[in-house]
């Protein structure tokens, strides 16, 4: 694809409370800086869909599982606007029985594809990036076919290298048996420890900056490649960190109260706290999406 073709992404990790909402929602949020954007809440927890203030739509009786499974309505008669600059597709407290649903149904796997992205992806939207539940299953399965990109958060403690891994081998593997899935980004998240000491923040940094392992096959990528700038370290920056050479760094994506404190006052971090040091962070995760992929 072209540099600034339209794009579709899923934010996803086999693992809860991750920052899959909190990315996935500041992204839209810069996103919608570059174009038309949806956010679309595909967990039905709905964290996203109600910390953003919308608990009626999260209740209401039109809902995506009219869109995609049997009912007549169309994605515009559940789409609300938000004041936010992007636009928010809601999640529902049907949500888990849509899933149940979609596992009978005829291309039970496509659905969001078809009933929702292409016909709003380079349309109404430039942009669409899904929330996706922590779990495997149909809604993760029709996000991977509707986007075939995906962003992977994740934080230190070797938990969550673990759901990276789950996620890889259950999610991802098994869907490119059947379409393209492209790794846009793995994101660090949560980091609060300093970097010049074996912590976890150090742990996870270095393993995702000197891993040798493919991500995307069709590139060749390695996951250092998909590690954005703002937690990007190479072997030579960890040798000159540890000979005190450098100043240690404070990596992206850093542990913030006001990043949990946004959402309990309904919204993202840009017009919460504009000052934030963390937002320049989820602007380059637009570019990486606007661009297909991390430029070095
Ligand atoms: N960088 C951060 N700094 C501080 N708090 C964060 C950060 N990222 C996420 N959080 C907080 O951590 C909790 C989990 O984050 P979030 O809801 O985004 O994760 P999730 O992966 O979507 O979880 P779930 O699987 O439950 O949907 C939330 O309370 C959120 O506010
Ligand atoms: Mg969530």
């Amino acid at each position: 694809m072209a540099v600034n073709d339209p794009r579709a992404v899923s934010v996803v990790i086999l693992k809860g409370g991750v920052g899959k909402s909190t990315t996935s929602m500041n992204l839209a949020r810069q996103l919608a800086e570059r174009g038309d954007t949806l956010f679309a809440d595909l967990d039905p927890n709905g964290h996203a869909t109600n910390g953003l203030g919308f608990e009626a739509a999260y209740q209401s009786d039109t809902n995506l599982g009219d869109v995609i499974l049997e009912g007549d309505a169309t994605p515009t008669d559940i789409i609300q606007p938000t004041e936010y600059g992007f636009d928010l597709l809601p999640s529902s407290n049907t949500l888990e029985d849509v899933e149940k649903d979609l596992a009978g149904a005829m291309q039970g796997s496509a659905r969001v594809k078809s009933k929702i992205v292409d016909p709003l992806l380079g349309n109404e939207y430039s942009y669409i990036v899904f929330d996706c539940p922590a779990y495997p299953g149909m809604l993760n399965n029709n996000a991977l076919v509707a986007t075939g990109n995906v962003m992977i958060p994740i934080e230190p403690g070797s938990s969550a290298i673990g759901g990276y891994k789950r996620t890889m081998e259950r999610l991802i593997q098994p869907a490119r048996e059947y379409i393209d899935v492209d790794v846009l980004s793995v994101i660090p998240n949560k980091l609060s420890d300093r970097i010049d000491q074996q912590t976890e923040d150090r742990e996870l940094l270095e393993n995702l900056n000197t891993a040798s392992f493919e991500v995307n096959p069709e590139s060749g990528e390695t996951l250092p490649e998909v590690v954005p700038n703002f937690a990007r370290i190479t072997a030579e920056g960890f040798d000159d960190i540890d000979a005190g050479r450098i100043k240690p760094p404070k990596p992206g994506i850093r542990h913030r109260s006001v990043l949990s404190r946004s959402l309990q006052h309904n919204q993202p971090l840009q017009d919460y706290d504009p000052e934030s040091d963390q937002i320049e962070h989820y602007e380059e995760l637009a570019e990486i999406v606007a661009n297909g992929g991390v430029s070095r």
